[in-house]
């Protein structure tokens, strides 16, 4: 954790909430994934949401961008109910952006056009639509890579692709759906170093959702952990860990952070 630690702001803004999730329960058929699950998402905090596969963590995605209505609750969203606010609306009113964990991405086209097509819906400003195409792929070192097709770029490149894809829209709160699964050491390094990043130049929240521990808690300021429908343990990175529901429930006894 020392690592990668002094990319990190130590104090967010903690305590104003962007997005809450009240009293949820979610259905599929008649087997009950989410039960009556509570959560605060706060400005300018990077959470983690772990839960072994199958809990339910991209159904709560699923919840915040409005792809699946929940059975019994509401979705807040910057003091307004959306609950039965429709997709694109809350795309767009509340600036949310979406990094799913597979695709996102036009595999036929080349780098730069999947972020000129991106940048064509968002942004109506020809000028402005550059601009913001040059920030982006200076910061995120694209400048090799423009021509190359999609499908020919490393699983890294294409993951931090679709990230530069999600940012086009200034997005408020950024939804990672396992960002790290099937990459290499290095390779996660550094898109933690993007999210940490991230936090601190473009002021936004961001959600970041795995089944694995050590990848996530590297680079959240908070994480909750769910099991079996509900949260179990919320708190720091130190705090989850050692608290002892998760301990019994996800962790086992052996994991530490190192
Ligand atoms: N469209 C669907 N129809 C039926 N069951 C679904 C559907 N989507 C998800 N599920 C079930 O809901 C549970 C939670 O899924 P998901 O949110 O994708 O889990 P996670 O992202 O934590 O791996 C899983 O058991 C999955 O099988
Ligand atoms: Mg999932």
């Amino acid at each position: 954790m020392a690592l990668i630690k002094k990319f990190r702001i130590t104090s967010y803004k903690g305590d104003e909430t962007i997005v809450e999730l009240k009293n949820i329960s979610v259905f599929f058929n008649k087997r009950q994934i989410l039960e009556n699950l509570n959560l605060k998402i706060n400005k300018q905090e990077i959470l983690g949401m772990l839960g072994p596969n199958g809990v339910g963590k991209s159904t709560i995605f699923n919840l915040i961008t409005g792809l699946k209505d929940p059975n019994y609750g509401e979705i807040i969203i910057n003091g307004v109910n959306c609950t039965k606010l429709p997709i694109n609306e809350r795309f767009t009113k509340f600036k949310i952006g979406l990094v799913p964990q597979y695709g996102g991405l036009i595999y036929d086209l080349t780098l730069i056009e999947n972020l000129n097509l991106v940048s064509e819906i968002h942004i109506k400003e020809k000028e402005l639509r550059k601009q913001k195409i040059d920030k982006i792929i200076s910061q995120f070192e694209f400048e090799p890579l423009t021509k190359i097709k999609a499908k020919n770029l490393s699983g890294g490149q294409k993951k931090k692709l679709v990230i530069a894809m999600a940012l086009i829209n200034d997005p408020k709160i950024l939804l990672l759906d396992e960002p790290f699964a099937a990459l290499d050491i290095l390779t996660i390094k550094m898109l933690q170093e993007i999210i940490l990043n991230l936090q601190s130049t473009e002021e936004i929240s961001v959600v970041v959702c795995d089944h694995q521990a050590r990848d996530l808690l590297n680079c959240v300021d908070r994480a909750i952990i769910l099991s079996n429908g509900k949260i179990i343990a919320s708190g720091s990175p130190n705090e989850v860990i050692s608290d002892k529901t998760a301990k019994n429930q996800y962790f086992g006894d052996e994991f530490n952070i190192n």
